[in-house]
């Protein structure tokens, strides 16, 4: 009895480990598999998914891939891709989920355990989708219901569980809650140090940070840096200033993903190209392509090239505006070849 319980524990200890490391923060649409292969890419020691809601999740049926080299995730209905991921993360990745119920989410984690480094809980989403469905931040106001939905996964998944929150009013507050979460057997905690009605331009409160640090054992990952974030020395900045384990980031990674780049950032065309060739690899959707594009070049989509590419629809047509036309049609052809990538064979 002994033994195997030595040989679990052991199971757990042997995976991700959460501290000193640079984090993909979860983020929806920016977070796909091209996203985060090219943040491990730059530099980045782990890569959230964005937010994959459990009810969603639920009705998903797992497909290998062979085309494509990948695992999907697949809603029968429609053939939409919930969820795509391959052998390349899968020790670093890191899926976050939305839930407000403790059975639901094992069932969804179960489904998932074998593809993934992690599974996170969403605790911090301050939108009206996730509040009214009892998910995201409506768990902080619920830390009872919070910790059931932790211990539960924490005792029957064989790999290591975290969530993310955000601060809550008062410091003391915010202590005991992350020392109730710590209690759970939790391998880590995020906290974005904003509040839930605080908004991204405003101040973040690193001091909060600190004094969470010095309060549990875990190791606590920063976030909410990314205003103050423009060069890779920043996010060491924004740790040292929070004393954490490690930091997580969002909207400079969203911008430029060679922010984990510790030679330093990289123009953003060339960021621009390196994502386009990892969307053909792996198929992504044009829109969800499109929209990542989009949140590079920013201001950039006023000038002639920019207007270009927001009139295009496929992926054929965006890699054109990068001279990756033949790149893409080449990939494209091969995957007609080698078995169509929308409909592999179902596995039970
Ligand atoms: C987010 N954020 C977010 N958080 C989360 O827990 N799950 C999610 O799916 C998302 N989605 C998301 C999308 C986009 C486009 C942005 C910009 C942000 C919040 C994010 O993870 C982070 O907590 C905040 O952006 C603060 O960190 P930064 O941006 O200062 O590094």
């Amino acid at each position: 009895d002994n033994i195997i319980k030595m040989s679990v524990s052991n199971k757990k200890s042997q995976c991700l480990d959460y501290k000193n490391k640079l984090i993909l923060a979860p983020m929806v649409r920016v977070g796909t598999l091209p996203m985060r292969l090219l943040a491990l890419e730059m530099g980045a020691d782990i890569v959230y998914t964005e937010e994959l809601v459990d009810l969603k999740l639920i009705k998903s049926v797992r497909r290998p891939n062979p085309a494509l080299d990948t695992i999907d995730f697949v809603d029968p209905s429609d053939g939409t891709i919930v969820f795509r991921t391959c052998a390349l993360e899968k020790s670093r990745v890191v899926l976050q989920l939305g839930t407000s119920d403790a059975s639901r989410a094992l069932t969804v984690s179960k489904l998932v355990e074998h593809d993934i480094a992690g599974i996170d809980i969403n605790m911090g989403c301050p939108k009206e989708f996730s509040i009214k469905g009892g998910m995201g931040a409506a768990l902080l106001a619920e830390p009872d219901k919070a910790a059931h939905i932790l211990s539960t996964l924490c005792s029957q998944l064989d790999i290591p569980v975290t969530c993310k929150i955000r601060i809550l009013p008062d410091i003391f507050e915010t202590i005991k809650l992350v020392q109730q979460l710590a209690a759970t057997g939790i391998a880590a905690i995020g906290v974005h140090a904003r509040t839930r009605d605080e908004r991204p331009q405003h101040r973040p409160h690193p001091d909060v940070l600190r004094a969470l640090t010095s309060a549990v054992d875990i190791p606590i990952i920063a976030n909410g840096g990314s205003r103050g974030i423009h060069t890779h020395e920043d996010i060491y900045k924004f740790q040292k200033l929070c004393g954490a384990d490690s930091v997580m980031i969002a909207r400079a990674a969203q911008q430029n993903v060679s922010i984990f780049r510790r030679e330093g950032l990289l123009p953003i065309d060339d960021v621009i190209c390196k994502y386009l060739r990892l969307s053909v690899d792996y198929d992504n959707a044009p829109h969800n392509t499109k929209y990542c594009v989009q949140s590079i070049l920013k201001e950039l989509q006023e000038t002639a090239r920019g207007k270009r590419f927001l009139q295009c629809q496929t992926l054929q047509q965006i890699c054109e505006i990068w001279q990756l036309g033949d790149y893409c049609r080449s990939r494209q052809q091969h995957y007609k070849l080698h078995g169509n990538i929308g409909r592999s064979e179902v596995v039970p």
